[in-house]
């Protein structure tokens, strides 16, 4: 048996709106090996977003378990979570989230920073996936001043500098063009070879899907194998 990096047990989650109960995951149980990459798919409001914050330790599910190498994210304080999710995952969320008052470069060190790295370290780092994700010419533009791929691409740049041992990515190709797609899935393939980072990816695109290990799909809130 290979060693997990992630894993969910029966969890489920139900939003509580205006009295109204929705219970938008029912029963998801998932192992994710170290160094496996796997897709999932499901319809627009199936709860892709919702299932991949609760494995980052976003949000917390109503019931069941989350367990980050070898660690349970419930019953961790929140410093304690912020530091495990800070170690172990990098996390690229459906709308980019960058911090708009800093530029590409600043926003991509912030995770190194955070944990507490020195400054030189950071940006070294930062300007090299930069350069991996094809943004070298963009490192002291804001946010406001990206186009949305280019965010995008500073938002993947930030979840993967700190070589974290799994990512999370929600629709990281949504807003690239088929090049810059390929481009992107080129280096989640030689991270995932080199450093054996693992990788969740939420996608509409089934090409991208198909080149991971295993497509799951969330339906009717349970993750089936398809
Ligand atoms: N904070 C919230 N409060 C109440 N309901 C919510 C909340 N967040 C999400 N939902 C509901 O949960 C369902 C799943 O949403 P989610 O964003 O996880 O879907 P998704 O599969 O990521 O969709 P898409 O493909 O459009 O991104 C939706 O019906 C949504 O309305
Ligand atoms: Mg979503």
């Amino acid at each position: 048996m290979s060693k997990s990096i992630l894993s969910a047990k029966a969890v489920a989650k139900v939003y509580r709106e205006a009295g109204q109960e929705v219970a938008v995951l029912r029963d998801v149980s998932l192992e994710l090996a170290v160094g496996e990459r796997i897709a999932i798919v499901g319809s627009s409001g199936s709860g892709k977003s919702t299932l991949l914050n609760m494995l980052g330790g976003l949000d917390l599910p109503s019931s069941g378990t989350i367990r980050v190498a070898d660690q349970d994210l419930h019953t961790q304080s929140e410093k304690a979570r912020s530091r495990l999710r800070n170690r172990e995952l990098g996390f690229v969320y459906q709308f980019h989230h960058l911090l708009p008052e800093f530029t590409a470069l600043e926003n991509v060190a912030m995770p190194l920073l955070l944990r507490g790295d020195r400054r030189n370290v950071a940006t070294d780092a930062a300007l090299e996936i930069l350069a991996a994700v094809g943004l070298e010419h963009r490192t002291s533009h804001k946010p406001a001043q990206l186009s949305g791929g280019e965010r995008q691409r500073v938002a993947i740049a930030r979840a993967l500098v700190g070589q974290p041992s799994c990512v999370l990515m929600d629709e990281p190709t949504g807003n690239l063009d088929r090049k810059t797609a390929e481009d992107i899935q080129a280096l989640i393939e030689r991270l995932n070879n080199e450093l054996q980072t693992a990788f969740i990816i939420v996608t509409h695109d089934m090409e991208l899907a198909h080149r991971t290990g295993r497509v799951l799909e969330l339906v009717d809130g349970e993750l089936l194998q398809r």
